[in-house]
């Protein structure tokens, strides 16, 4: 496995790749992303990870500086998952005009996105979308413009909105990659693996598995044939308020628009997201229902 930090570096590591799948991640890595390592090794091709922690999707009040940086354990873990190219550049190498005391990145020219990313996470962290949107085309240029023909990159349905804009980005922007989306690898007790976990106490670690079996329990009543989506969506908002979450949204959408779900469509998720303490934990389950 070779590390490289520059984009140089890259450049001359891929030169004579003709397939690459790639893992874009910002570290911290669990087996959520590792599985995602695998998906990519089942492509027969170099596998190429990138750890960057993106200043431009972060908000002025969220974790950058807290984000939780853990190089050498993650370079193991990949390894050991048989990744061949990792690349973790610095936030100058990304972003040539960054300044560090401010965490500006003087990245003036970023992706404009379609409303929805205005919506849902988009909501609560304005300009997120567009700043993580922005990072991954750099990336793609920077790992497939190389000469390879066959071009992979992999992400995570755990992030299901931010999946969604990709795939809208790759399409609308003509992009020659494939998009393949990796399944939300969870604990034990059903929590979705996230970086954000560590910053759980214990108590709010035994409290976190409620989000998604909140939302099983809604998803169960969509499969029974409940239509009242607005209803069902308070009820659960209300639900988790009760047990002292901070709910930021529950919305049941379709999961081929991520518009708000009408009782025409079949393909459906529901997502949330909600606060224990000062942590922000998302999840999502997608279903689809039987036609009439
Ligand atoms: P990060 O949060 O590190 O996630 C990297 C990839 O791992 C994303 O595609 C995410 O959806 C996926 N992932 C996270 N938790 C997962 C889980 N429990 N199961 C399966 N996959 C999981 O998402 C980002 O980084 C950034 O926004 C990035 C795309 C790298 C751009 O900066």
């Amino acid at each position: 496995m070779q590390v490289v930090k520059t984009a140089h570096a890259l450049s001359q590591a891929l030169a004579t790749q003709d397939a690459i799948a790639f893992v874009p991640t910002m570290g911290n890595l669990h087996a959520g992303h590792i599985q995602l390592v695998e998906l990519a090794k089942t492509k027969n091709a170099c596998v190429v990870v990138s750890i960057f922690v993106n200043p431009l999707q972060f908000g002025a009040n969220e974790d950058l500086s807290n984000y939780p940086r853990t190089l050498d354990a993650d370079l193991e873990k990949l390894k050991a998952a048989g990744a061949d190219i990792v690349f973790t550049p610095s936030e100058q190498e990304m972003y040539p005009d960054f300044d560090a005391s401010t965490h500006n990145t003087h990245q003036s020219i970023t992706i404009n996105l379609p409303s929805v990313a205005n919506e849902l996470c988009g909501a609560a962290r304005p300009g997120h979308f567009s700043g993580m949107a922005t990072v991954v085309l750099k990336l793609f240029n920077l790992v497939f413009f190389n000469g390879a023909k066959t071009r992979v990159a992999i992400f995570g349905k755990k992030d299901f909105q931010q999946l969604f804009i990709i795939r809208d980005m790759v399409k609308q922007l003509n992009l020659p990659i494939e998009i393949i989306a990796g399944d939300t690898r969870r604990e034990a007790d059903g929590l979705a693996m996230s970086s954000r976990n560590g910053y759980l106490t214990s108590a709010q670690k035994l409290e976190a598995p409620r989000l998604y079996r909140a939302l099983g329990l809604l998803v169960d009543a969509v499969k029974q044939g409940r239509t009242d989506f607005p209803a069902l969506e308070t009820q659960t908002t209300q639900f988790l308020t009760q047990l002292g979450w901070v709910v930021d949204y529950i919305s049941i959408r379709s999961a081929e628009t991520l518009l708000p779900a009408t009782n025409a469509d079949l393909k459906l998720v529901v997502l949330g997201a909600a606060r224990q303490g000062t942590t922000r934990l998302i999840d999502n389950i997608e279903f689809t229902l039987k036609p009439n």
